[in-house]
C-alpha cells in the first residue's frame, strides 16, 4: 500500500489517533479530554476540552522559537507601487497592539468583529487581533455593495467593525467608508465602534463618538497578551451564498482547524516552516482566511499578501514576478486567473522573463479547472498543476493530490483523490453509491474531519437541513459528480441554485431577489451561463408587468445598476433579458437547468412536466438575439 492509502486509510480507522498526533504541531494552553467528540451526532466537535489561542500559534510562537526576524508577511501591491515587509516579531507587536485598542473599544472574548477591508496588512492584523482576544472575525469582502454587508451586521451583531477608507482596483478607487455607513444605516444592528485605516487615496469622513482612527488607535494603545479559549469556541464566521439572499454563516472553530490547517501544509502543499507560501485570493473568501493567513502563519511561512490582479498591474506577468521576487515555492490561485494570464500571452513569454527556479507547485481551485488551462499551465511552468476542491464549509481540501505524501498522475479535469479524514462518495437520490464513472451527488461520510465547520451561526436547523437531512449520516457538498475506478474525484456541477463566477461563489436567488424588487418586474429567473473567462457569468431574464411600455434598454440597465449597488461589482451581472413568459413546469417551478443548458449550447431533454414548450424556443431566441445560444441545438427529445 502507498503513503497516501495507507494514510487514508488509517485516518478513517483511525480518525483520534491520526488527528491526535497531527495535533502535537500545535502549541496547547491545556490538553484536550477527547480528540473526537461523538457523544452528540450528527454535530462532531474536535479537540474538545482543550485551550489554545490561534494567534498565539500564527505568532508569538515563532518569535520566541527563533522565527522573530524572518518575514511572517510581505504585502506587494503593484496598484500602489508598494512592497513592505513585516516579520513575525513585528506583526506580533502591531497584533497585541491592536488587540489591545479593540479591548480598549470593549471588544471582548465570544464579542463578533466585522471587518471590511482591501488586501493590506491591517487586515491580516485585525483578524489575528481578533484571534488573540478570542473575538469571532468575520470579514466581508470588499467587492459587496452596503447591503450585503448589512446583512451581515445584522446576522453577526458586531460590537465593532473594522474597515478601510477604500480599496484600489486598477480602473478606480472604491471608497469603502460611505459603503460602510450606509450599511450601518440599513442595518437594525448598531455596532459601537468602528475603527477606520486611512489610505492615502481617498480619505474617509468619521463619525464622530462611533469611528476611531486606526493609527491613532494604535498610538494610544498598549499590547495585550493572548485569551485562551476553547478548542470548539468559533475563530470566525465567514457568510457564503446558500440558495437564497440570506447568506449562511460558517463557523469555524479554533483547534481543529489549527490542527488540520497545519497538517495540510506539510501534507497537501509540501511546504516547511520558514519558506514563502502565496495564495493569490482575497482576505474575504475561505481561500484568503485559511491560506494567505492563518496556514501559512501557523507554520512558520512567509505569507504573500498581493493587491493586484493577475494581468493589467501591470501585465500577465504580474505573478511569475511576484513569485521570482519573494522566492515563493509554492502558489494557490483560481482557474479564471491562470485563463487570464493565458489569453494575454498565450505562448508564456513572460514566464521566460523570471528566474522560477525555486518554484515547485502550482495549486488551483475554487472553481472546475478545464484541462486545457491544466495543461497549459503545466507545460509553460514545468511544475506540478494541482487542482483540489474545497469550500468554505470545509476550510480545505476534501480530494487533491497529496504532494507533500507522494505525488499521484495528474489527471486534468479531476481533483484527483480523497484527502486523508474525507470519505467521499458519488450516491443516488436514493442514498445508494453509484458506479464508478456514473455522476451521482458528492457527499462526505460523517464526522468530517477537524476544521471543517460545526454548524451555521445561530441556524442550527438550517445547518441540518442544508447539509446533513437529505442523506442520513452524510454531509451534502452541494456539488454533483464522479469518482472513476481510480478513485479519482471529478466534480462537475452545483445541483442547487449557487453559480461561480471568476471563482467567487455567487447565489442566483440573491440576485433574482434584487431583480424582482423592480417596480416593472413581475417576475424573474437568474441562470449561470459558461463563459471562457469567468467559468461563469450571471444572466437575469424577467417578465415585465402587464402594460409596462418603457424600453428594454433602460429597464435592463437599472437592473443591472442595482444588482451592482446591492450586491456588488463581483456580480458581474451585466445581462438582464426581457422575456414574455418564464419556462416552467405544470406546477409552476421554473426550468433554470433547461434555460441553462439552451444558453450553454448543450443537449437537453424536454421536461416531461413542461407547461408549454413552445416558451423554450422564445428564450433560445433572446438568448441567441443576445449573442449567447447557441441556434444548432435543439432538444433531444
Ligand atoms: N472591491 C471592490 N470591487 C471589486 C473588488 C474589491 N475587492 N474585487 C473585484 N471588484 C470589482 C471589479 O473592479 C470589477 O468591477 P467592474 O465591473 O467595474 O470592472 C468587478 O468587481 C468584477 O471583478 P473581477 O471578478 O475581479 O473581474 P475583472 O474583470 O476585474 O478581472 C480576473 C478578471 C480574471 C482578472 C479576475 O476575476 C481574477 O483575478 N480572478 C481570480 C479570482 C480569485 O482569485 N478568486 C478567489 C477564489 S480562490
Ligand atoms: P467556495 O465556498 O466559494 O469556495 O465555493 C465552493 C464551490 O466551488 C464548491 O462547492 C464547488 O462547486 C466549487 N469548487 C471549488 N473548488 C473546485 C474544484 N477544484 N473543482 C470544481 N469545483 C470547485
Amino acid at each position: 500500500m502507498g503513503a497516501y492509502a495507507e494514510l487514508h486509510r488509517r485516518s478513517l480507522s483511525d480518525p483520534e489517533g491520526f488527528w491526535g498526533e497531527a495535533a502535537a504541531a500545535i502549541d496547547w494552553f491545556e490538553p484536550w479530554e477527547r480528540v473526537l467528540d461523538d457523544r452528540n451526532p450528527p454535530f462532531y466537535r474536535w479537540f474538545s476540552g482543550g485551550v489554545l489561542n490561534t494567534c498565539h500559534n500564527a505568532l508569538d510562537r515563532h518569535v520566541a522559537a527563533g522565527r522573530g526576524d524572518q518575514a511572517a508577511l510581505v504585502y506587494d501591491s503593484p496598484v500602489t507601487e508598494t512592497i513592505q515587509r513585516y516579520t513575525y516579531a513585528q506583526m506580533t507587536d502591531a497584533v497585541a497592539r491592536l488587540a489591545g485598542g479593540l479591548r480598549g473599544l470593549g471588544v471582548a472574548k465570544g464579542d463578533r468583529v466585522i471587518i471590511y477591508m482591501p488586501m493590506i496588512p491591517q487586515a491580516a492584523m485585525a483578524m489575528l487581533a481578533c484571534a488573540r482576544l478570542g473575538a469571532i472575525h468575520s470579514v466581508v469582502f470588499g467587492g459587496f455593495a452596503a447591503h450585503e454587508l448589512a446583512t451581515r451586521i445584522d446576522d453577526a451583531k458586531p460590537k465593532a467593525i473594522l474597515s478601510a477608507s477604500c480599496g484600489i482596483e486598477p480602473n478606480r478607487v472604491v471608497p469603502y467608508k460611505p459603503m460602510l455607513d450606509q450599511a450601518i444605516d440599513q442595518a437594525t444592528h448598531k455596532p459601537d465602534a468602528c475603527v477606520v485605516f486611512q489610505r492615502a487615496q481617498a480619505e474617509a469622513a468619521m463619525t464622530a463618538g462611533r469611528d476611531h482612527d486606526w493609527d491613532d488607535l494604535m498610538s494610544r494603545s498598549d499590547p495585550v497578551d493572548c485569551v485562551p479559549v476553547a478548542a470548539t469556541d468559533p475563530l470566525y464566521i465567514l457568510y457564503t451564498s446558500g440558495t437564497t439572499g440570506q447568506p449562511k454563516g460558517i463557523v469555524r472553530d479554533n483547534g481543529g482547524h489549527a490542527v488540520a490547517l497545519r497538517w495540510t501544509m506539510r501534507n497537501i502543499y509540501n511546504v516547511e516552516p520558514g519558506e514563502a507560501y502565496w495564495s493569490a485570493s482575497d482576505v474575504g473568501w475561505v481561500v484568503g482566511h485559511s491560506y494567505i493567513i492563518y496556514a501559512p502563519l501557523l507554520t512558520g511561512c512567509t505569507t504573500i499578501m498581493y493587491e493586484g490582479k493577475p494581468v493589467g498591474t501591470p501585465d500577465a506577468g504580474a505573478f511569475w514576478r511576484v513569485i521570482a521576487e519573494h522566492g515563493v515555492s509554492t502558489m494557490f490561485t483560481a482557474p479564471t486567473a491562470l485563463r487570464a494570464i493565458k489569453r494575454e500571452d498565450p505562448e508564456g513569454r513572460l514566464i521566460g522573463q523570471y528566474d522560477l527556479s525555486h518554484f515547485r507547485a502550482q495549486f488551483l481551485a475554487g472553481e472546475r479547472s478545464d484541462p486545457d488551462t491544466v495543461r497549459w499551465a503545466e507545460e509553460k511552468l514545468g511544475v506540478p498543476v494541482i487542482d483540489h476542491w474545497w469550500q468554505t464549509e470545509t476550510g480545505w481540501a476534501i480530494a487533491g493530490n497529496p504532494l507533500g505524501i507522494e505525488l499521484h498522475p495528474v489527471k486534468p479535469g479531476s481533483t484527483a483523490l480523497a484527502m486523508p479524514g474525507w470519505d467521499v462518495r458519488a450516491l443516488n437520490p436514493e442514498g445508494a453509491s453509484v458506479q464508478p464513472g456514473d455522476v451521482g451527488a458528492l457527499v462526505c461520510k460523517l464526522p468530517l474531519p477537524p476544521g471543517t465547520l460545526p454548524t451555521l451561526w445561530n441556524a442550527e436547523d438550517r445547518y441540518r437541513q442544508a447539509y446533513l437531512a437529505e442523506f442520513p449520516g452524510f454531509y451534502k457538498t452541494g456539488d454533483a459528480g464522479f469518482i472513476d475506478e481510480d478513485g479519482y474525484v471529478h466534480v462537475m456541477t452545483r445541483v442547487d441554485d449557487v453559480i461561480n463566477v471568476a471563482g467567487h461563489r455567487l447565489s442566483t436567488g440573491a440576485i433574482e431577489e434584487v431583480l424582482a424588487a423592480h417596480a416593472d418586474v413581475a417576475e424573474c429567473a437568474v441562470i449561470g451561463v459558461a463563459d471562457q473567462l469567468k467559468g461563469q457569468l450571471p444572466v437575469g431574464f424577467v417578465v415585465l408587468k402587464a402594460g409596462v411600455r418603457r424600453s428594454y434598454d433602460e429597464i435592463g440597465a437599472e437592473l443591472v445598476g442595482m444588482v451592482r449597488g446591492q450586491i456588488g461589482p463581483v456580480a458581474a451581472f451585466k445581462t438582464a433579458l426581457v422575456v414574455d413568459r418564464l419556462p416552467k413546469t405544470r406546477s409552476g417551478k421554473i426550468l433554470r437547468g433547461t434555460m441553462q443548458k439552451i444558453a450553454d449550447g448543450q443537449e437537453f431533454k424536454m421536461p416531461a412536466t413542461i407547461d408549454d414548450p413552445v416558451i423554450l424556443n422564445e428564450i433560445q431566441e433572446v438568448l441567441h438575439e443576445a449573442g449567447m445560444a447557441n441556434p444548432e441545438h435543439v432538444a433531444a427529445s
